[in-house]
């Protein structure tokens, strides 16, 4: 949860310098809500999700430096992950509101949850060191481990089925 509170804070002090003063009485808050913390980090997520949109698209093109640039914020991405699920944020939980997709399994199976986060972590530094290299077919191929490792199947066990 610490690591989900700067950015959260900060969209409180944004709200609040556009003159939304009911916004003021939260900055006492000490924890943010569940409805918070599911907004924030599925904010967060669709960060990832262009991210990875991003690097597909460089792949072959030579943009190297910008591929690690962004396999860097995948692995920040992947570190910070696991505070982002606690429980009472998860489907069903009391005092969610808002959609989410995040099933209790999270909070059944967490020591795997926070596995493939790791395993997103390790994957993006590999795939980091791959566009160094600079072999697009290397580069390709474990962008597709990286993303096999952590988003499919990480999503196949906890996120809500479409
Ligand atoms: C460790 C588990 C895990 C990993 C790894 C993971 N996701 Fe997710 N993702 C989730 C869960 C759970 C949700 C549902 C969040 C919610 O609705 O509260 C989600 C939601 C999303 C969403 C929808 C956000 C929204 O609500 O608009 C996108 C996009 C997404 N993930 C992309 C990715 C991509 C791309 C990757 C791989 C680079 C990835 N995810 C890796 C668990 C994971």
């Amino acid at each position: 949860m610490t690591l989900l509170k700067p950015f959260l804070a900060a969209g409180l002090c944004g709200a609040v310098l556009l003159g939304l003063g009911s916004v003021a009485s939260d900055m006492s808050a000490t924890a943010a809500t569940a409805d918070e913390t599911i907004k924030a980090r599925q904010a967060k997520m669709k960060e990832l999700g262009g991210h990875l949109k991003a690097i597909r698209g460089l792949i072959g093109s030579g943009g190297a430096a910008e591929i690690q640039e962004r396999a860097a914020a995948v692995k920040a991405i992947g570190d910070e992950m696991p505070a982002w699920f606690p429980d009472g944020t998860l489907i069903g939980d009391a005092g969610v509101t808002v959609e989410t997709e995040a099933l209790q399994t999270i909070s059944e199976k967490r020591a795997g949850f926070d596995q493939i986060a790791a395993a997103m972590s390790m994957e993006s530094v590999k795939l980091a060191e791959a566009a160094q290299g600079g072999d697009p077919a290397a580069i390709g191929a474990q962008f597709g481990a990286m993303a096999k490792a952590s988003c499919g199947a990480c999503h196949e066990v906890y996120r809500v089925k479409k």
